[in-house]
């Protein structure tokens, strides 16, 4: 006999999540492990944010408060929209939620009818699918190739959508590879998604300001204003402002399911913390500077580690063009044997064979729908990472 719910068999926990919390228990033991799977920048919340939150916390803000946002911090997304991206969002059309995942999670319930279809490119952010499942959704998984950047074209986005589609899942920079969709593949896109009224779009852009090469960020509600009432542009300040545990989310939506979220949110979380929003009012209205300061840091961590990965024999890595991941592929490794004599078949056993020889612990592809590859996060300082990927190094040279 079980007391758990049917419907959670069908998904499993957080693998990301997962791996970092059995890396930092073997740390906890006192082995040596380099953590590279931290989904999260290594820079502190910037101290006027933080500054921002005491204030708020002294000023006696610390009840509850509209579960869509404070009116502050309301048009603090509305005029972010506007200056950044170009989208006129009414006030009614913007819900602030419990972190970016949460966000997500409840425009899913709010939507998805039992076997709806969601077609979800991949390599993916571990969490859609499962996301999709719990709202008793189908993933479509899509196989986007290194050679296509990871990216899903018009092509193959026409050759899955049926009757049952109702949401495109699109994320820009990607999570896991770093991809960014250029203006002009965004409206291949959206030619094809104009012909099928009944999908919505979620534009996952929480990596926005984490791009690099003075290339720019296209948002698909902006490149094709006739889209824009089908699109949700979902954001938040985990990424950007370094704000992870904070949980601030927000969405830009129609009224109609930012109204739908509201519901599922005030008969579940209520909202997310008076403080965190109050942080997050600063984030958005206050100094940009340390965004540039900390993208600067990034790619020249990206370049490093780029350069020596690909100096390595039976891997292969692509430079990503934005957030704080590269998506080496492993292929050349896949076949080879460790020095204890067990086969290396996928990328999950390399990712062990990396944890238990050299201490490393990244993520397996697999865990993104795209294998043989691997992901490691360069949000760590420079020294780390040359350690890391001599550790690598030698690792794959005991192989046979
Ligand atoms: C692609 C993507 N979307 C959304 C999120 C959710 O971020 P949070 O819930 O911390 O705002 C993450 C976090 O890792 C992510 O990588």
């Amino acid at each position: 006999m079980t007391f758990i719910a049917e419907r959670l068999k069908k998904i499993k926990p957080s693998m990301t999540v997962g791996i970092n919390v059995k890396a930092n228990a073997l740390r906890a033991e006192g082995k040596d492990v380099l953590v590279l799977a931290a989904g999260e920048p290594d820079f502190d919340t910037p101290s006027n944010i933080r500054k921002a939150a005491y204030d708020a916390i002294e000023a006696g803000q610390t009840r509850y408060v509209p579960g869509k946002g404070t009116p502050a911090l309301q048009k603090a997304i509305q005029a972010k929209f506007l200056k950044d991206n170009n989208l006129k969002y009414e006030l009614d059309e913007i819900i602030v939620g419990v972190g970016g995942k949460h966000i997500i999670y409840n425009a899913m319930m709010a939507t998805i009818n039992p076997n709806d279809e969601v077609i979800i490119p991949a390599p993916f952010w571990v969490s859609y699918p499962d996301i999709v499942l719990l709202a008793e959704g189908k993933p479509v998984i899509v196989e986007c190739t290194e050679d296509q950047q990871f990216k899903i074209t018009a092509d193959q986005l026409e050759n899955n959508i049926t009757e049952k589609t109702k949401w495109l899942m699109l994320n820009s920079p990607s999570n896991p590879t770093g991809s960014l969709y250029s203006e002009q593949e965004l409206k291949d896109l959206a030619e094809v998604l104009l012909k099928y009224p009944q999908v919505l779009i979620m534009s996952d852009d929480i990596y926005e300001k984490i791009i690099y090469d003075n290339l720019e960020f296209f948002t698909l509600a902006s490149v094709e204003p006739k889209l824009k009432d089908r699109c949700l542009t979902l954001n938040g300040v985990s990424k950007s402002y370094c704000m992870t545990g904070w949980r601030l989310g927000y969405c830009g939506a129609s009224k109609e399911i930012i109204s739908a979220m509201n519901k599922i949110q005030s008969q579940s979380t209520t909202s997310t913390s008076s403080i965190s929003m109050a942080a997050a009012v600063e984030a958005l209205n206050g100094t940009q500077h340390f965004i540039k300061d900390h993208n600067k840091a990034f790619v020249r961590r990206r370049d490093l580690v780029v350069s020596l990965l690909n100096q390595i024999n039976g891997i292969s890595c692509l430079t990503p063009e934005g957030a704080f991941y590269v998506y080496p592929s492993c292929k050349g490794i896949i076949g080879k044997e460790t020095p204890g004599g067990k086969k290396i078949k996928n990328d999950e056993d390399f990712m062990s064979y990396l944890l238990e020889s050299e201490g490393i612990a990244g993520v397996h592809g697999a865990a993104f729908g795209l294998s043989p590859y691997f992901r490691l996060s360069y949000a760590t300082n420079d020294e780390i990472l040359k350690d890391a990927c001599s550790r690598i190094k030698r690792a794959c040279e005991k192989l046979k």
